[in-house]
């Protein structure tokens, strides 16, 4: 049974598809030991609670400096004993000795086809926005493994969407989060719980 750490900043309709799809059975072999967030607000944390899942909160700006909150976030993640961290919706920037204690073992749900639209200037609304600017047609979610830098880690799973001709940005996310998000990223955590992930040379394998 493959435990995991959901980390969260806001809404968390991410969370709740992770929620669903273990209740479905599209999610086997896996358990959320914890929904970590680092907003207080953030309405995740009513979905975890109703799901009777642990919650807890860690807010930067309560910590002395960043390396203390660093530190607790690594040590509440490790005392939940989990094997897997899925970074669902969290807009923190996770730290590099948290990546290094958990190599391929965490998750991260991007909304673009990385490698557009990725990196420090796009996150949230902010990367629907350059779409539109930029006129694409096409745009989509990536699911991938965290490494050190910004949205460049092994790419496990993508999903293209449409961009339509009356969208905004706020249309725009929610047609990526139904058609890519709430899909792709069950998707990547029962195979990760199955064994069927593989990293070769930087380059996710999946088994079929
Ligand atoms: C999603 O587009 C996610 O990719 C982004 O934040 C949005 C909201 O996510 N980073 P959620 O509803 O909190 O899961």
């Amino acid at each position: 049974m493959l435990k995991i750490a959901v980390l969260v900043s806001g809404g968390g309709t991410n969370l709740q598809a992770i929620i669903d799809s273990i209740a479905s059975g599209k999610i086997t072999n896996t358990e959320i030991s914890v929904v970590i967030s680092n907003n207080p607000n953030a309405y995740a944390l009513e979905r975890a609670k109703k799901a009777g899942i642990a919650t807890e909160i860690l807010v930067p700006k309560t910590f002395e400096s960043r390396d203390a909150f660093n530190a607790k976030l690594l040590e509440t993640i490790q005392s939940y004993n989990v094997g897997a961290i899925i970074l669902a919706g969290c807009l923190l920037t996770i730290p590099d000795m948290l990546i290094q204690c958990y190599p391929e073992k965490i998750i991260n749900i991007h909304p673009s086809l990385i490698p557009a639209f990725c990196g420090k200037n796009y996150y949230g609304l902010k990367v629907h926005e350059g779409v539109l600017r930029r006129g694409c047609k096409v745009t989509g979610a990536t699911v991938h493994f965290v490494d050190c830098g910004l949205d460049t880690g092994p790419i496990i799973l993508q999903k293209a969407v449409m961009v339509e001709k009356d969208d905004t940005p706020e249309k725009l996310q929610r047609r990526v989060m139904e058609q890519a998000e709430w899909e792709l990223l069950p998707a990547a955590i029962n195979l990760m719980a199955n064994g069927k992930l593989k990293v070769v040379n930087g380059y996710v394998q999946i088994e079929e």
